[in-house]
């Protein structure tokens, strides 16, 4: 029988040779993975008073000196990060980020707008997840699918008409950022909640290169740590005001959640030291890469969406992958397999990022050989080989170890 140590090794040993294009994923540092390891790793700290067994408890747990002075630091850190006036790093993941701030903010059958699924809205805040799950009502947030973009007067005329609870940005699927300024305006105006779900962008926003008005025109800002935020997985938090922070960190502690994995927070700390000082430069890096292969891909014959908007101005471009279908025959899910059996990993809905492969260094002038693979592996061609030479060597660029 295969041991997990085993498996975990094989896993290793093989994406440490394969072309990750998944725009969701990223890779840590070893100080990172290091604090992940960490005894923080089997502690708990409550820190707020808990209502335990029917008593008010102020700290339930002793030990946590070293727990808390981390969180203490990790807070610090991502004020410092993204200029905002309060933060957590409390969120399990973007998911459970997203369900306890409409926990915190939306009344019981409240009105909640978010983008759908198939304008690359986030799946979670539309039936059957959580509307069914919280008992709110969800309505879509108007989209222009001719610029990728929320459409500005559609969604401010939509706010003032409906007057939702909340107004979520939940781009899963993202290229341009909306028009924030407009849009919170309306929701200030019909007392609405901004929430900015910033699951893939937020390394891009914390290196001040997309949407850098996130936090000064939400409401609150969070989402996953793992995408363009070169941390662990799990979540985080900012907001422009701490008593909108304070009602949506009272909702974790035996509410959406328990234990907060303290390692994970730690080595989330090692990431956002990372970042203040590698972060802007990394997320100009991860952008003119997505341009580069973006153009790269389209001229070479593989047909990359927007090119009137020099494709995108975020990790991500969009295949294509209707016109690919029609040429070749072939639907996403299939070219995704192909691309596999020569070790470039890609998602079924052919989005690709750039934001690992900027981890691992590579620049603009690489992205002619990373198109060139793509499209001769979407030909049948066999290239496993130059794809194991381009990715092997590569060193992890943006550590400070
Ligand atoms: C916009 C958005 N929100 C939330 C999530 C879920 O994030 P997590 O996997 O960290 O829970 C995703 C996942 O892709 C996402 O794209």
């Amino acid at each position: 029988m295969d041991r997990i140590a085993d498996l975990v090794g094989e896993h290793e040993a093989w994406r440490s040779r394969c072309l990750n294009l998944i725009p969701s994923e990223n890779v840590t540092s070893p100080a990172v993975r290091a604090a992940l390891g960490s005894d923080l790793g089997h502690r708990y700290t409550f820190r707020v008073d808990a209502y335990l067994h029917g008593h008010v408890i102020e700290n339930a747990y002793r030990g946590t000196r070293w727990t808390e002075a981390v969180e203490d630091r990790v807070e610090e850190l991502l004020r410092e990060v993204y200029s905002a006036e309060a933060a957590t790093a409390r969120p399990l993941s973007g998911h459970i980020a997203g369900v306890t701030a409409l926990a915190a903010l939306v009344p019981k059958g409240g009105l909640v707008m978010a983008l759908l699924p198939d304008d690359g809205g986030y799946d979670g805040y539309h039936p059957p997840h959580l509307p069914d799950l919280m008992g709110y009502t969800a309505m879509d947030l108007p989209w222009d699918g001719s610029r990728f973009q929320v459409d500005t007067e559609a969604a401010v005329d939509g706010i003032r008409g409906a007057r939702p609870d909340a107004v979520v940005i939940n781009q899963s699927f993202v290229l341009f950022p909306p028009e924030l300024e407009p849009i919170d305006e309306a929701c200030k105006e019909v007392g609405a909640r901004l929430l900015y779900d910033g699951s893939h962008t937020l390394g891009l926003i914390a290196g001040g290169h997309f949407q850098p008005d996130a936090v000064e025109r939400s409401d609150l800002l969070f989402g996953s740590t793992h995408k363009t935020f070169f941390g662990p997985q799990g979540g985080l938090m900012v907001a422009r005001d701490p008593e909108v922070m304070a009602r949506v960190r009272a909702s974790f502690t035996l509410t959406t959640q328990d234990n907060a994995h303290w390692n994970r927070i730690a080595a989330l700390g090692v990431a956002l030291e990372e970042m203040k000082v590698y972060g802007a430069r990394y997320a100009y890096q991860v952008i003119s890469n997505a341009k580069t292969l973006a153009r790269a891909l389209d001229e070479g014959g593989l047909p990359v969406r927007y090119a009137d908007r020099d494709y995108t101005e975020s990790h991500q471009m969009m295949l294509d992958t209707a016109a690919f279908e029609e040429r070749t025959g072939m639907d996403p899910q299939t070219l995704a397999i192909r691309l596999e059996t020569q070790d470039i990993i890609v998602d079924a809905m052919c989005r690709l990022g750039t934001n690992e492969m900027t981890r691992k260094g590579l620049v603009e002038k690489d992205m002619a050989t990373v198109a060139d693979l793509v499209i001769r592996a979407s030909a049948g061609e066999e290239v496993k080989g130059e794809v194991h030479a381009l990715v092997e060597d590569l060193e992890l660029e943006f550590t400070l170890d």
